[in-house]
């Protein structure tokens, strides 16, 4: 039996990496297109490691619709697609906001009208949490409202959720994938996070200051409306997020319709805050993490976890590691890192 192939956008990245191995684990081809801008080519390597196959990988700018084009004729023909490919930084998005807006609008629009061309309709996009803003009900769940988004790049995802919500009656089947907070690394320490220059996000922070690369850790405010002041998030494994991606592919692949829209939290549902991170990756790696407080950093929201029940009941899809296994999972990766970043 042939292998379906599956086009995935930003698979140099993070989570698209790390989906591009679980998707060849369930027997599917990925074809990753990614232009590097925002992601280190050393992950190619680890997918290669992992599934001991090179992956294919075509490089460009996927808000460029004769690329793209070319890609579906040259690598195609395709089953699905998962676009992962978009800026992620909430803080830069506040720096550039044209540039957010460019990119990750620009090319779900290209992606989406290349897919048109060549009859593709089963489409996975990764979607945030961030679309609710700081929501009035938590643990929240799918049918609360978006609030104004915190940043431009909230605001981008909002976009782009209202563009696949119309666009679907044109003859897409579309799962939208509202991400909690992301962290881990593969089990076998050979894909993770690679984040270009300082990291904004508190895992890499959290990592690389254990590893010595930054001399200490700041929690942004210990004075919110929380239990030890500190924000609460979401954490969920990277694994077990890539591994969702995979499920929403299989539950497109068996509707008879040709028009679907449905959007799903993905998290574990259990709030955890900074400071209680912290002292978990000490536990866990026994590890001393330098750290101290500092004030809030703008635009943060103060608490959020998800209400998982749609995902677990549609998509029959539940979390399997554990928090303490994803801060393991993400200093042996660390460890495995050159020493200067
Ligand atoms: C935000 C978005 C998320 C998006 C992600 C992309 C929200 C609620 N979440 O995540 O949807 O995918 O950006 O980058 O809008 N922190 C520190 N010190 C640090 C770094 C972080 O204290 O050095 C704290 C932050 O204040 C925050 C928590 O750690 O409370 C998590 O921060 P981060 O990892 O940046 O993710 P979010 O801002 O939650």
């Amino acid at each position: 039996m042939t292998q379906k192939r599956i086009l995935v956008t930003g698979g140099a990245g993070y989570i698209g990496a790390h989906t591009a191995v679980e998707l060849v684990q369930a027997g599917y081809e990925p074809v990753i297109v990614d232009d590097l801008s925002k992601s280190d080519p050393t992950l190619l390597n680890g997918i290669e490691k992992i599934t001991g196959q090179k992956p294919n990988f075509q490089k460009g700018d996927c808000t460029h619709y004769e690329f793209l084009s070319s890609v579906f004729k040259t690598q195609g023909p395709f089953s699905g697609v998962m676009h992962f490919a978009a800026y992620k930084s909430v803080g830069e998005s506040v720096q550039k906001p044209l540039e957010y807006f460019r990119n990750n609008i620009d090319s779900l629009i290209a992606v989406l009208e290349v897919m048109k061309e060549f009859g593709v309709r089963d489409f996975i996009f990764s979607s945030s949490c961030t679309v609710y803003g700081q929501p009035d009900q938590i643990p929240v769940n799918e049918s609360a409202p978006f609030k104004r988004a915190e940043s431009p790049y909230g605001a981008t995802k909002q976009m782009c959720e209202r563009i696949l919500e119309d666009a679907h009656t044109t003859g897409f089947r579309i799962i939208s994938l509202r991400y909690f907070n992301p962290i881990g690394a593969h089990p076998s320490a050979n894909l993770g996070e690679l984040p270009i220059g300082i990291p904004n996000n508190l895992g890499p922070y959290i990592t690389q200051t254990a590893a010595g690369k930054r001399e200490k850790l700041t929690v942004f405010g210990d004075d919110y409306a929380t239990p030890d002041g500190s924000c609460i998030r979401d954490f969920i494994h990277v694994v077990d997020l890539a591994l969702a991606h995979v499920k929403a592919l299989e539950y497109l692949e068996k509707q008879s319709g040709t028009n679907t829209y449905q959007v799903f939290n993905l998290g574990t549902g259990i709030g955890i805050s900074v400071l209680e991170l912290i002292t978990a990756f000490e536990k866990v790696t026994g590890v001393k993490l330098p750290y101290g407080i500092g004030p809030r950093r703008a635009g943060d929201i103060e608490k959020v976890y998800a209400d998982p029940t749609k995902v677990n009941t549609i998509l029959h899809w539940k979390t399997k590691f554990t928090i303490e296994e994803a801060l393991l999972h993400a200093w042996a990766w660390e460890k495995k890192l050159p020493a200067k970043g």
